[in-house]
């Protein structure tokens, strides 16, 4: 699937599906969230969600009183979706439409959330240039979380194939500029009853010597 193939398939998933349609819907993102304790992140804290979409994670940053959140995502559907519910609090939050391998990093951020999108990446060459902009774009020893379907998880998510994970591929993938933390097995339910595995891995940006 190139680019174009990939915008185009999110575009008409977010046209075509409802919120609760989707085997990825959850009302409240708890795994996501419970690295916000964990992390022990300062409410000033530069958050980025990758492949936000429209999920409920920024209601919940915002609710808790963060002040720099943003959302980056392929499908502007999915951010448009996203802005409507959140109606003026959307101004509170930094948008980015864009696929992430096109991604140019102008900031840095202290917490890099991804939850069903990394695992999209199914060949080396993208998950290449995914890792080199997360280094680009995180701050010494801030952290990032990548959730991806596991081992024993699907093959295939929104109909498209996708490449799971284990703690060994993403610490391989990372370890060159993140420590790993943690990686924790998490199960999903989705809204028509069928469980999801994930793997969770927490990782800290080992700072870079000058
Ligand atoms: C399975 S959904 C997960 C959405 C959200 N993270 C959640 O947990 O509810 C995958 C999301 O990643 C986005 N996505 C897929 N490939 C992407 C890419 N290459 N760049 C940016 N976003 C992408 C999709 O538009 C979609 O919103």
């Amino acid at each position: 699937m190139n680019k174009e193939e990939r915008k185009a398939h999110w575009e008409s998933i977010y046209k075509d599906k409802n919120q609760n349609e989707v085997s990825w819907y959850q009302q409240v993102p708890s795994t996501s969230l419970s690295y916000i304790d964990i992390f022990k992140l300062p409410l000033t804290a530069r958050i980025i969600d990758i492949g936000g979409g429209d999920s409920f994670l920024v209601d919940h940053l915002i609710k808790f009183g963060y002040q720099d959140i943003t959302v980056l995502d392929i499908s502007a559907e999915a951010l448009s979706r996203a802005k409507y519910r959140l109606g003026d609090k959307a101004k509170k939050i930094k948008w980015i439409n864009t696929d992430i391998l096109d991604f140019t990093p102008n900031r840095k951020y202290d917490y890099w959330h991804d939850r069903a999108a990394f695992h999209f990446l199914t060949n080396e060459k993208d998950i290449s240039i995914y890792q080199s902009i997360a280094n680009e774009a995180i701050s010494d020893n801030g952290y990032m979380v990548i959730g991806s379907f596991s081992d024993k998880g699907p093959e295939k998510c929104s109909g498209i194939r996708i490449k799971q994970h284990t703690k060994e591929s993403l610490k391989n993938i990372f370890e060159k500029h993140f420590k790993v933390l943690d990686c924790v097995p998490v199960v999903h339910r989705t809204p028509s009853d069928t469980l999801q595995h994930f793997i969770f891995c927490s990782f800290k940006k080992i700072p870079e010597t000058k």
